[in-house]
């Protein structure tokens, strides 16, 4: 591993932790994993009957580029999976081996810093208030043509960040070492300039 290093990023629903993570992963020519398709996509199976252990350990076909994965119906069910320990357990092994990777890393999910790269070297936790990232977020899908309301998406959301909260294993929140940024009132070029300034310093 020459110059690359894991960038770790947490934070509640449509907090714009993908965001960042794309562009920091662009910005230093990373790769970039969002942990929470891995979820979606377990839950877009069990939403067809499949057990969700057996979803989990079946995953490789998958199309994570598949816009239906996106729906607040199959964010609620990935949340639901996600506090299976058996569902976390089978995708532990992937997300660390994509961590680990020469040219270095972005992550971002729930349990990043936490749980899946307890090392490494820069963590962040992205955080804004509900009411904006519900707003947000029905912005985004409702410009990519996935019919829902505010109401909706902000309920769903809610409803996520209390159930990833409070489960037992690898629950919602900020490692004590992870940097915490409220982007409520921050330009998304600036939560990125502040992410990018961290890990220039990590990797000196
Ligand atoms: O990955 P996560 O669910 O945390 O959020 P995201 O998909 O990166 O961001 C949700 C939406 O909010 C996207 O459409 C972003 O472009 C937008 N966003 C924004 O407008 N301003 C920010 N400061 C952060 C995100
Ligand atoms: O994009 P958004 O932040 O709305 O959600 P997501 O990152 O796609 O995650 C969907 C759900 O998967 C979350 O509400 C969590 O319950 C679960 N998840 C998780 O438990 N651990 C992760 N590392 C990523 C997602």
């Amino acid at each position: 591993r020459t110059n690359g290093i894991t960038v770790a990023i947490d934070g509640p629903a449509a907090a714009g932790k993908g965001t960042v993570a794309k562009a920091v992963a662009a910005h230093f020519g990373f790769a970039h994993l969002d942990t929470g398709l891995l979820y979606r996509a377990v839950a877009a199976k069990t939403l067809t009957g499949m057990d969700p252990e057996e979803a989990a350990r079946t995953l490789a076909p998958v199309d994570l580029e598949d816009p239906s994965l996106r729906s607040p119906e199959v964010a609620q069910e990935a949340s639901k999976v996600a506090v299976i320990p058996a569902v976390r357990a089978a995708l532990v092994r992937f997300q660390r081996s994509f961590a680990t990777r020469a040219g270095g890393a972005v992550l971002d999910g729930r349990d990043i810093g936490t749980v899946i790269c307890p090392d490494a070297p820069v963590k962040l936790f992205i955080t804004a208030s509900p009411e904006v990232r519900a707003q947000r977020r029905f912005a985004e899908l409702s410009g990519k043509g996935i019919e829902t309301s505010y109401e909706d998406v902000l309920e769903d959301v809610r409803q996520r960040d209390l159930r990833d909260m409070s489960r037992d294993q690898a629950p919602l929140k900020p490692a004590e070492d992870a940097k915490q940024i409220d982007t409520t009132e921050m330009a998304i070029e600036d939560a990125v300039a502040a992410a990018v300034a961290l890990v220039e310093a990590k990797r000196g």
